[in-house]
């Protein structure tokens, strides 16, 4: 059965033929196609537009609609689960239209229904119908999509009307500049597919000198692999005319669109954060004379009343636009499914622990933590090695998180997981014996013992760390112009334990602290905070000129920096960021060179080196070792040499 969960669920070609449906509804309302249907709204978060214009669509075709008027009054109040509820209405109409609070929980019902599912908005993920009556609106006003330059701009990280605009966008063809408000830009599970999904990516940044990439920061963008083009851009800032100023000239800009601050979905209602508003000066620049400005709506303080006459301003006839192609999509979404027309996702294999214990969705608002029960912990399995890193996603909210422990279940042998297993770790995945855990204790509870490893050195004791750390201390305030904008910015999780210790010995010195913060690459969702023992009420991590060392453990192909550097990028404009490790291993893939180095230990590509620190799982003391693994399955050994050989060709 045809749902419409994300935008991915539809080709270009059939958004097309909605757009089709949507031009002539006056024929659809007259044939009454909607007679005898009944469509249901479940909605479990307010709603003006979305709701009104999908029941005032579905009487339009000439069907019924049934409703609760209040979700927290139906038997949701009573603890009925999503799975529940959609099993039941689902046998009073032919159709649901829901909206929920939990990312991914309009997935979960669709699992349960028996009838097609609508994705009116589910927390902080995905609102494909929004997306329809945006490029609906774009298409009319623009006359199409391709090469359209689209800026979107305030709360990037919770809109879920931008996570389906920008996929839709890229998918078309469209260049994506993002103008978000500090500490809300893009998730980093959003910008991963829009680069493995839709080939859009970053321009390549990565220097020898990581001044270099900080002085060229004014001309960085998000830049187009072809055949799409994509300039993103990140800057904070409350007036957006003088951010866009300095862009690149010469970009076009088609339309501006324009989010409201997603204060429910925001821990401390959002009280503290800054947010760009459009104002009449927005009207007067040259520049922006043929660019519309668009809101999904409501709007609270940031776009101004004057922007309501001027023609530019579009955003009503853009919530109008939700009746028209609602019809269609109704319409369209009953022909699919009466002609069993098959969607445009592709079902490949997903990842079920074999195992009663297996890895969690790291999203607390995903709805596979918030009601298991309706849900099967489903993910699929990304094999990131140009990041080093076993990578799930979770198949209700998209979310993706890097997996620390991996085991053989035949052999029941695990081990934290290394780039150097990548090749036998997909061999077992063939085989279904692979079984993944969030934690050594989740593994051993299930009889599994660590991997055998040979030939265990200690590489650097107790000692020679601090010692190291202490040096490193010193050079980096001995470098440092303006030790005030010093940001300590460490690597998680071993590498912010490390920029602790940085920042303690610096604290030592200077008899005040320097600012820390983290960066998790792949995580819960903020990709950068502070430090977990900061003053809650500091507000976000600003980097606007800021002196930042980066911190990490051991420094490897380099792709985990690279990885860092465009998330600092993305979230600011430091004034110089400077890298600190305490291992280099070299073999080096990207031109990346540390400015601090504890040691240098040239090692073997199948070797590891683990920073191990004490007060981590069963550590007394700090030390640095190297091992090699003995792989726990026998005859996998020759696969996986065959297959390593042939990846590296
Ligand atoms: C949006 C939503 O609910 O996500 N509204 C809408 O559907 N038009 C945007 C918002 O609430 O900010």
């Amino acid at each position: 059965m045809r749902s419409l969960i994300s935008i991915a669920d539809l080709t270009n070609d059939e958004i097309e033929e909605i757009f089709t449906l949507a031009d002539d509804v006056a024929k659809l309302r007259a044939a009454k196609v909607g007679a005898g249907q009944i469509m249901a709204t479940l909605f479990y978060e307010p709603s003006t537009r979305t709701r009104l214009s999908f029941e005032s669509a579905m009487q339009r075709l000439g069907g019924s609609v049934i409703s609760c008027s209040d979700m927290k009054a139906s038997s949701t109040a009573k603890g009925e689960t999503v799975a529940d509820t959609a099993k039941v209405v689902s046998s009073y109409a032919d159709v649901l239209v829901v909206r929920h609070n939990w990312d991914g929980a309009v997935q979960a019902m669709a699992e349960h229904a028996d009838v097609p599912v609508i994705n009116a908005g589910d927390g902080g993920h995905e609102h494909p119908t929004q997306t329809l009556c945006d490029l609906y609106t774009l298409r009319q006003e623009k006359g199409g999509l391709k090469g359209l330059t689209v800026v979107v701009c305030g709360d990037l990280k919770n809109g879920r009307t931008i996570h389906s605009l920008v996929y839709a966008l890229a998918r078309f063809g469209a260049n994506v500049v993002t103008l978000a408000a500090g500490g809300m830009e893009l998730p980093q599970y959003v910008i991963e597919r829009l680069e493995r999904e839709y080939d859009y990516s970053f321009a390549p940044v990565a220097s020898g000198d990581l001044n270099s990439v900080v002085t060229e920061t004014d001309a960085l963008y998000l830049t187009p692999k072809q055949p799409h083009q994509l300039a993103l851009y990140t800057q904070v800032d409350k007036v957006i005319q003088s951010q866009l100023s300095s862009l690149a000239t010469g970009l076009r800009y088609d339309a501006f669109y324009m989010t409201r601050k997603q204060k429910e979905r925001m821990k401390d209602g959002g009280a503290n954060a800054s947010y760009p508003t459009i104002g009449p000066e927005f009207l007067q620049e040259k520049r922006f004379q043929n660019t519309v400005v668009m809101h999904p709506l409501p709007r609270v303080d940031e776009l101004s009343p004057e922007l309501d006459k001027d023609r530019r301003g579009i955003y009503f006839k853009q919530a109008a636009y939700g009746v028209p192609v609602r019809m269609a999509l109704l319409e369209f979404l009953s022909r699919a499914n009466r002609t069993q027309r098959h969607g445009a996702k592709q079902a490949s294999r997903a990842y079920r622990s074999p195992e009663p214990i297996g890895p969690k969705c790291r999203n607390a608002n995903c709805i596979t933590i918030q009601e298991p029960r309706s849900t099967e912990r489903r993910f699929r399995i990304y094999f990131a090695d140009h990041i080093g890193a076993l990578i799930l996603g979770c198949d209700y909210c998209d979310h993706r998180f890097k997996v620390d422990y991996v085991g053989n279940r035949a052999a029941k042998r695990y081990s934290s997981f290394d780039i150097a297993q990548s090749a036998t770790i997909r061999d077992w995945w063939g085989r279904g014996e692979l079984a993944l855990f969030d934690s050594i204790k989740e593994a051993e509870e299930l009889g599994y013992e660590p991997t055998k490893t040979s030939g265990q050195r200690v590489l650097m004791g107790e000692e020679e760390i601090d010692s190291a750390l202490a040096a490193m201390s010193e050079q980096i305030l001995n470098d440092c112009r303006d030790p005030d904008r010093l940001l300590i910015l460490g690597v998680r999780s071993v590498g912010s334990q490390l920029a602790q210790r940085i920042a303690a010995a610096i604290e030592a010195r200077r008899k005040r602290r320097p600012e820390l913060g983290e960066i998790e690459i792949y995580g819960s969702g903020d990709e950068l905070r502070r430090s977990s023992a900061a003053d809650p009420d500091l507000g976000p991590l600003s980097l606007k000129d800021r002196e930042v060392v980066l911190v990490d453990d051991v420094i490897y192909t380099g792709r985990t920096v690279k990885s860092a550097l465009s998330i600092i990028f993305r979230s600011g404009r430091p004034r110089s960021v400077r890298l600190a490790v305490l291992v280099d291993r070299g073999h080096r893939e990207v031109p990346v060179k540390p400015n601090y180095v504890g040691k240098n230990i040239p090692s073997s590509e199948k070797d590891r080196v683990r920073v191990r620190l004490r007060g981590e799982e069963r550590q007394e003391s700090d030390r640095v070792v190297i091992y090699s693994i003995v792989n726990p399955a026998v005859n996998t050994n020759t696969v996986a040499a065959s297959r390593e050989k042939s990846a590296s060709q």
